[in-house]
């Protein structure tokens, strides 16, 4: 008799386990469009060459399509033993169309198979996230161009360092997300050669066509070298680096919508679509999709870093671990699908509170730099000296407990005589702002322009003259 506490499972289990880590299918079934698109490319260029004949091609064709259809009425039945997408598909073929379906795979091995669809999966979502990232920018500079003129503090340090616009700290995050979105462009062109027909590694004896299945699957080239064609996954790592940046912004804009909705500042509102209430403190209002979209760096951040990890060690060429990539790949890129569809609605939702914003402005002495300059032109002092000036008459305004614009001219004088009354021209929130019209400065004629330039771009892209 085997041994009572583990014989019985011992003969089975192994194999058992060996299914368990071995399958791919709970994740991969995710490709089955792309494997579907490229079965279709990959057997019409079969037919085209005389590879296969075209009643077979009917037949496969055929076959796929009906296939497609029970997946996407959820009537497929996608099995563990069948291992992953690929052999799923082929297994269901072969019961629709008997050996036809065996035809199908000549030429082709699952690495370019299991290459191909990851990328165009990958391409489809790098297209759907510039989608994405055109829309967050159209909002933004919505939302920027609507409250260009409403004045708030600007921070460094997350101190108040000068008054600035609401729109203008707006459109810092579109400059952020544009350069985002360039990356992903960028990931894409570079993405964008078709690795199929590389077959195992070395190639194939066949008199495949590859141009022609790189042309109708929407690739620009066949990639060039059989073995970096199946062992590569660099398009995943840029992609994923891409967006481990752009969480990154996401995830700084988060922040301050956090820091800003809280009670301590209540510079904007949210309404309750993006907050929750708490279950045991009533007057609570939670930014919790900020939160979660701050959260989710961390994850897609993971996603690169594992998918980078899990790469490192790996001689040439397809090794299996190069399985696990897929779900570092779908983790990683729709977490940052969610988090900018998330954005997007509390952009939309959110509204400055213009009061607070203008006495915040004015407080920490914001207008303190603005004081100095006006030194500097009227009264033609070295900027050092006004400097030393100006942190004479703050010393004055702190110990009276007031902003600069309330000390007296009398007091100003006694710091330096040349001063005159026109110097509260420039001691003001929003004279101070308005006067920052140097390239990129914050004034709301600035403002004004550079949102109007970012719709204006962002409607042409849509519908091109
Ligand atoms: N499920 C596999 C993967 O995701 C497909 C490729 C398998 N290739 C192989 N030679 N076993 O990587």
């Amino acid at each position: 008799m085997s041994n009572r506490m583990w014989g019985g499972r011992f003969a089975t289990g192994p194999a058992a386990i060996m299914e368990e880590i071995n399958a791919s299918i709970g994740f991969d079934q995710k490709l089955w469009k792309q494997d579907i698109a490229g079965s279709r490319a990959h057997s019409a260029m079969l037919a085209a060459r005389g590879i296969i004949s075209a009643e077979d091609l009917e037949k496969i064709r055929a076959g796929l399509d009906e296939i497609a259809g029970e997946i996407e009425a959820g009537t497929f039945t996608f099995s563990r033993s069948l291992e992953d997408i690929h052999m799923n598909i082929e297994a269901r073929l072969a019961e629709k169309i008997g050996p036809a379906a065996g035809r199908l795979h000549t030429a082709r091995s699952r690495n370019d198979q299991v290459a191909l669809d990851v990328k165009l999966w990958v391409r489809d979502t790098l297209d759907h996230l510039d989608g994405q990232f055109a829309e967050l920018m159209m909002v933004m500079a919505e939302k920027a161009l609507a409250h260009a003129a409403v004045v708030m503090p600007g921070f460094t340090h997350l101190q108040s360092a000068q008054p600035v616009t609401f729109g203008h700290h707006l459109l810092a995050h579109v400059e952020m997300w544009a350069r985002d979105r360039a990356r992903f462009r960028d990931a894409r062109a570079r993405l964008n050669e078709c690795p199929l027909g590389a077959a195992a590694l070395a190639g194939t004896s066949f008199p495949i066509d590859r141009a022609m299945t790189a042309a109708s699957l929407g690739f620009d080239r066949p990639t060039a070298n059989s073995m970096d064609s199946v062992a590569d996954r660099d398009y995943a790592l840029e992609a994923l680096s891409a967006a481990s940046i752009a969480a990154v912004h996401l995830s700084r804009l988060a922040e301050e919508i956090v820091i800003w909705t809280s009670a301590q500042f209540r510079f904007v509102k949210l309404s309750d679509a993006f907050t929750t209430g708490s279950s045991i403190m009533p007057q609570k209002r939670n930014p919790d999709a900020a939160e979660l979209v701050r959260a989710k760096t961390g994850r897609i951040m993971g996603s690169l870093a594992a998918l980078t990890m899990v790469m490192k060690g790996l001689p040439l060429t397809y090794q299996k671990d190069m399985q696990e990539d897929k779900e570092q790949i779908f983790d990683g890129l729709e977490s940052l699908s969610l988090a900018l569809a998330a954005t997007t609605g509390m952009v939309r939702d959110l509204e400055p509170e213009v009061g607070t914003l203008k006495r915040a402005a004015g407080s920490g002495f914001s207008t303190a730099t603005d004081l100095a300059d006006w030194l500097v032109r009227r009264l033609g002092i070295p900027f050092r000296e006004a400097h030393h000036v100006t942190g004479r008459i703050v010393g004055i305004a702190a110990a009276k407990n007031t902003t600069l614009d309330k000390v007296s001219l009398a007091e100003m004088r006694d710091v330096h005589a040349g001063i005159t009354e026109e110097v509260f021209s420039v001691l003001s929130v929003s004279k101070s702002v308005a006067s920052r019209v140097s390239y990129g400065g914050t004034a709301p004629k600035n403002v004004r322009a550079q949102a109007k330039r970012w719709i204006s771009r962002l409607a042409r892209e849509k519908s091109p003259a």
